[in-house]
């Protein structure tokens, strides 16, 4: 009696730990998205709390359709190749530049966004272009950027402009925010997020560079089935009627 008891329980144990086994090999894999919780429209902290914005939904709609799970985790932009390579986090979704530079470390997606570089003062400045960046005057931007690398290799390399002046932000709102209290005079940024920033502010562009930047999703070179379903599912996305709506919604 008692030994079929034990055998009984043994049974049952084994029958709970198959299905334990069978629940995991069945689980979604999941990716932590690392992002700058300080990036809006396109990553930033909603009012519930958590991570939002076109790219973060981008990823969300990707993982969803491309059957694998998604955590979103803000990441100081200006250590989040780093974080990737140290397998922190898994994919950078944020408005990166897919750079020559950095595709020597990383692989990048598709391309989803294009953007050029602009140059915005306050309204009643009379600063052009030259004065602003070459004129002895305070420019600002997000330490870790295009911007900051473009304005160190062609003005501070050169000459133009000195070390001193370039004030490096660890976000973008904290430099527009700088040039609004005249900390800075200028600020270069990517322009849809300056246009986007000098809204409903005494803030004006006063010119753009050409850099012709694509927007990508960064991944570990390794990566490869990561970055195929990624390429796949956004792909699938700007196909999708979801594209349009999220441009739609964040106004881009
Ligand atoms: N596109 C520029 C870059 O890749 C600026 C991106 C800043 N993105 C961000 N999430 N802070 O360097």
């Amino acid at each position: 009696m008692k030994s079929k008891k034990v055998l009984f329980l043994a049974l049952c144990s084994l029958v709970m730990a198959g299905l334990v086994f069978a629940g995991s090999a069945i689980a979604a894999e999941k990716y932590v998205v690392g992002i700058d919780g300080d990036y809006p429209p396109y990553s930033f902290i909603g009012e519930d709390g958590k991570p939002t914005g076109f790219d973060v939904e981008s990823v969300q709609w990707i993982a969803e359709k491309m059957g694998f799970e998604v955590e979103v985790k803000p990441v100081a932009w200006d250590g989040i190749i780093p974080a990737l390579l140290a397998k922190k986090i898994d994919l950078i979704y944020s408005g990166m530049t897919a750079s020559e530079e950095r595709r020597k470390v990383v692989a990048f997606s598709g391309i989803y966004w294009v953007v050029n570089q602009a140059i915005c003062v306050r309204r009643d400045s009379d600063l052009n272009m030259i004065t602003a960046l070459a004129g002895k005057n305070k420019v600002g931007t997000q330490r870790g950027t295009t911007a900051a690398m473009w304005l160190e290799d062609n003005l501070v390399k050169g000459g133009y402009l000195s070390k001193d002046d370039l004030k490096l932000y660890d976000n973008f709102p904290l430099s527009i925010k700088d040039l609004e209290n005249g900390r800075v005079e200028s600020v270069m940024f990517d322009d849809i997020m300056v246009e986007k920033a000098i809204e409903g502010k005494d803030m004006k562009i006063i010119g753009t560079i050409s850099t012709g930047e694509d927007y990508a999703v960064a991944m570990r070179k390794e990566d490869t089935k990561l970055q195929k379903m990624i390429n796949d599912g956004l792909s699938m996305l700007m196909k999708s009627p979801k594209w349009l709506e999220l441009k739609e919604k964040y106004d881009m």
